[in-house]
């Protein structure tokens, strides 16, 4: 593993070249520089100042409705203000040389705002809504809302609940199929902003790092893979991507 905090050097290139296809595994690192906290980081991350417990469970959402809506509100609001930054925009910029998918941790929908179009979004996404009485969903704008009150479903009108995979809850096979399957067709693999802490998304970094491809990880920090990937590019989202992107096109 070299570790490397100038943005692009030789080895990366080398590894790169002849690439056509990525994998991009994404999580709350690359939404961070448009003002969206991440999970675990010290003192700033969501989980250091809130409880999982009471706001990312079925059994908070049971007993406290109100309350994770006027939370999930609040984050939406935080993400329509962020948009996209120049991270989102690269990977999106990358698809017009390269395949790009992206399996993401994100429920932002940022990706997709950006301009991908081949995500897999492994926890779900916050601006759909899921009735569990029927089943329906509703996807709603990204714009800021002053309504942080529970929605209901406009099928049967029951309460509806933010679609995203809370703690205890099973990942959308589909999501994560379509991830594996890409792992097995990529030439290399971008390790974006996630401390792969969080099971079973980081078991794809994992099964990346022990594939025979290229794997890249860009974080300023490092996390339990670090020591396992190819490169680590200890650089923002916003910095990296962008630089990789002119370079892979060039
Ligand atoms: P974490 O908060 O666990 O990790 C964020 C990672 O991003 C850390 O390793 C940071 O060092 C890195 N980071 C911070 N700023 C960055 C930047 N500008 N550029 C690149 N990297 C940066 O977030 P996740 O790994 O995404 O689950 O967390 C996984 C899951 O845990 C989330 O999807 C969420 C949470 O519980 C659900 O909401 C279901």
């Amino acid at each position: 593993m070299t570790t490397e905090n100038a943005i692009l050097t030789q080895t990366t290139l080398q590894l790169l070249q002849g690439c056509r296809r990525l994998l991009v595994l994404s999580g709350a690192g690359i939404s961070a520089e448009s003002g969206i906290p991440t999970f675990r980081e010290a003192q700033t991350g969501l989980w250091a100042q809130y409880s999982p417990a009471d706001l990312a469970t079925p059994e908070a959402f049971d007993q406290h409705p109100e309350r994770i809506w006027a939370w999930y509100q609040w984050r939406r609001n935080l993400i329509a203000r962020g948009g996209p930054n120049a991270g989102h925009h690269a990977l999106a910029d990358l698809t017009r040389t390269h395949q790009v998918f992206i399996a993401t941790q994100n429920v932002d929908g940022l990706h997709t705002a950006a301009g991908n179009r081949h995500i897999a979004e492994l926890h779900g996404n916050i601006w759909r809504n899921l009735c569990s009485h029927c089943g329906a969903t509703n996807t709603e704008a990204m714009a800021e809302s002053s309504d942080d009150s529970p929605r209901y479903c406009q099928n049967c009108g029951h309460m509806a609940r933010p679609d995203i995979i809370w703690f205890g809850e099973t990942l959308p096979m589909a999501a994560l199929q379509a991830a594996e399957n890409e792992l097995d067709r990529c030439d290399a693999i971008l390790i974006v902003g996630t401390s792969n802490r969080v099971y079973p998304a980081a078991s794809l970094a994992e099964a990346a790092v022990a594939s025979s491809r290229p794997v890249l990880e860009i974080n300023p920090r490092t996390t339990p893979l670090t020591t396992a990937v190819d490169v680590h590019i200890a650089t923002s989202a916003s910095q990296a991507l962008p630089a990789l992107a002119t370079t892979l096109q060039a």
